[in-house]
């Protein structure tokens, strides 16, 4: 039986929704969608951040300032994108936060939180994609999760079970979507530098007291290549499976230096 295999993907212009883009790992992910000339769509909370990010990219953009937590925003952006450009080839979930407490600490707010944003944002955003992609034979989904979707840490309980959750998604929504042309996975990144880090930092600096040096020093050692991931690696793996011709799916990549290694 003859095997048809789909064009790599860097080879046309996709439409590309990116969550989350005003900074860190989402920007670096826009520069590297839009490096490889495909139409980016930016949404974050901030529009100064994405309109900035926006008039640097030399490619057709739109900015489209959304809370993602809002339950109406996904499909609301995802239409958006739809009637200006026709359809939606790529999307990327991205936005997320992580906040540490103990487990005596995570009261119900910060639980509901955590998963609102980290996964249930997410999957409204995948449920909003399906039926465009579906319809078009071709989609590409890919969700930044995290070493914490792969393993338990201390102090991070509700994040934790928020960025499990989405890889379930990830895997549940591959296999369901193996036949469609569409493809769903995951990145699974350590400690990035990013403002996400350096909030972690200040925040371990204030609950020990210990010096901002010596704590960077550590979540950098937490990787076993000694130093922090840079958003430009998460870019450079999410821009991978963005291109790839289909036989991956339903994958969580890790990018943690070589730690985690099932
Ligand atoms: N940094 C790390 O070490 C690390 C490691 C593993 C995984 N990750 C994951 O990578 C992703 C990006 O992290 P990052 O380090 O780049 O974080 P970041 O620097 O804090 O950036 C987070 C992005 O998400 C947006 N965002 C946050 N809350 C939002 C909301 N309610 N609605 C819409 N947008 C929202 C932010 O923009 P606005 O504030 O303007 O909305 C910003 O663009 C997250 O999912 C995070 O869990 C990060």
């Amino acid at each position: 039986m003859a095997t048809t295999v789909p064009a790599h993907g860097s080879t046309r212009v996709m439409r590309c929704l990116v969550t989350g883009a005003s900074r860190g790992i989402g920007a670096s992910i826009a520069a590297s969608l839009a490096h490889h000339n495909h139409q980016v769509a930016l949404t974050a909370r901030g529009q100064a951040d994405l309109q900035a990010l926006a008039d640097r990219l030399t490619v057709p953009t739109m900015v489209l300032p959304a809370d993602a937590t809002d339950p109406a925003a996904p499909s609301e952006l995802i239409d958006a994108v739809v009637r200006q450009w026709g359809g939606l080839d790529v999307l990327v979930l991205n936005a997320g936060e992580g906040v540490s407490a103990t487990i005596e600490e995570t009261d119900d707010d910060l639980w509901a939180r955590m998963l609102e944003l980290n996964a249930t944002a997410p999957f409204r955003f995948l449920r909003a994609a399906v039926p465009v992609m579906r319809e078009q034979g071709f989609g590409r989904i890919v969700v930044v999760a995290s070493v914490a979707s792969r393993a338990g840490a201390p102090y991070i309980l509700a994040y934790t079970a928020a960025k499990h959750a989405v890889l379930g998604m990830v895997r549940a929504a591959a296999a369901e979507l193996a036949t469609t042309g569409i493809t769903v996975n995951a990145v699974c990144p350590a400690y990035v530098d990013t403002p996400m880090t350096q909030k972690s930092i200040e925040s371990i600096v204030a609950k020990t007291g210990r010096a901002a040096a010596d704590v960077a020093e550590r979540l950098a050692r937490m990787q076993p290549i000694n130093r922090l991931i840079t958003p430009e690696e998460v870019a450079d793996a999410v821009t991978f499976l963005v291109h790839d011709r289909g036989g991956i799916n339903g994958q969580g990549i890790t990018i943690d230096g070589g730690r985690i290694q099932p």
